[in-house]
């Protein structure tokens, strides 16, 4: 018997390949700093709670397909503060962000199809990609210039007959990068004149600080129907595990189309279909502070790291992200050496290895992201770890 080729080269969570050392770490008895994984700290607000409790079914039951009419009318009126206009019948609610890009990519591209993705990107991209036999083709962006989208030519470059549609993530997982309208423009110009998809990633669009906004790509008239955009309740609401999310599309053949991947998979779940209502009530204090507190986090991390001579990074704009060149080598190698072989005072920081969030063979092999999801006193203290951890690493490879 043998596994498809799809199941033997799907790739796995860079994130989680570093585990093991960690779980030596903790053997070891240190107290181990996580900043490599997205999982917010931040209480996920009672409001949430209070729902589920208030709308105790006697039976739960499968939903319709789309997700409960109340909820996609409460995503309706919360787009609408963003000027978004969006109708409850071109949302589907999805099992989070992840499911929605993966019936996005589904939607667009057959096996075999490519799809332009900006690198470094969310990791489970490839995931998804694998998944379904679509090729992930990379348009590369640097930690020099704060990732921003490249020229026009940069991605002109990199289609084939294949090309469907470019997928990315604004605010961007991993590199913090919020893109402008003239940065937006360029993607937009060349899914025109190639007529490709658009899949845009907003999962983080509140987060984005000083004074900094994030553009939806449903914010522009002549593309409305051919982006697909992909939303969450995760980090938003620090709700990760109610397993939330949105497949926004006005183009209706788009949405027929996602639907009938929805009814296959029957519904999202109940239950946290009540719970997302609640949160989506919140006013925009309650998204206000989450971000103020991500800001200060930012600017902890950033005066931190500038303190680490050789890293070359610029001061993100969103998300709770923050990529960095590191003046070592091999990245990987030092997250090894970081939990396995150095600590201050039995306390050491674990961050990710960006390569596993490029398509390109070798890139990013000495670049790291970090995930500020802790206060800023342990933030702090986490990055000082880090810099001496990288004093001393260069001082053993030496
Ligand atoms: C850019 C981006 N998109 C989508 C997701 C998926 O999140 P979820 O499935 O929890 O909504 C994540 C999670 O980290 C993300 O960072």
């Amino acid at each position: 018997m043998n596994l498809s080729g799809r199941a033997l080269t799907a790739p796995a969570s860079p994130i989680r390949r570093m585990i093991p050392f960690a779980e030596q770490a903790m053997k070891m008895g240190k107290k181990i700093y996580y900043l490599n994984i997205g999982q917010p700290d931040i209480p996920t607000p009672r409001v949430y709670f209070e729902y589920v409790e208030r709308y105790k079914p006697s039976v739960v039951a499968y939903t319709h397909s789309a997700g409960l009419l109340e909820l996609r009318e409460a995503f309706s009126r919360y787009y609408e503060k963003f000027s978004v206009k969006v109708l409850p019948d071109e949302i589907i609610v999805t099992n989070g962000g992840s499911e929605a890009v993966l019936f996005a990519m589904a939607v667009v591209a057959d096996p075999g199809d490519e799809i332009l993705v900006l690198e470094p990107f969310y990791a489970n991209y490839a995931g998804f990609a694998a998944q379904l036999g679509i090729k992930l083709v990379p348009v590369r962006t640097y930690p020099e210039d704060g990732y921003s989208v490249p020229d026009k030519k940069k991605f002109l470059e990199k289609i084939s007959s294949k090309t469907k549609a470019i997928i990315f993530s604004n605010p961007c997982n991993p590199t913090g990068a919020v893109y402008n309208e003239s940065q937006l423009r360029t993607i937009i110009d060349v899914a025109l004149e190639k007529d490709l998809f658009i899949i845009s990633d907003e999962v983080y669009r509140e987060f984005t600080f000083d004074g900094c906004k994030a553009i939806s790509a449903l914010s522009f008239e002549p593309i409305l129907d051919r982006v697909i955009m992909v939303d969450s309740i995760s980090k938003r609401y620090s709700a990760c595990g109610a397993r939330i999310g949105a497949f926004v599309s006005k183009n209706k053949s788009i949405y027929s189309a996602a639907l009938k991947f929805a009814q296959a998979r029957l519904c999202p779940p109940m239950t946290s279909q009540y719970g997302a209502i609640g949160l989506l009530s919140l006013d925009d204090e309650y998204v206000e502070s989450i971000k103020n507190e991500y800001q200060a986090r930012r600017d902890v991390v950033y005066e931190e790291l500038k303190k680490i001579d050789g890293a070359v990074f610029q001061k993100p704009k969103g998300a709770f992200y923050i990529s960095a060149r590191l003046p070592v080598d091999n990245v990987e190698e030092f997250v090894k050496f970081m939990l396995l072989e150095f600590d201050v005072g039995g306390k050491t920081t674990m961050v990710s290895p960006l390569d596993g969030f490029y398509a390109t063979p070798s890139a990013g092999l000495d670049e790291m992201r970090i995930a500020y999801v802790l206060n800023c006193d342990d933030l702090r203290d986490a990055v000082r770890i880090l810099a001496l951890g990288v004093e001393e690493y260069k001082r053993k490879v030496r």
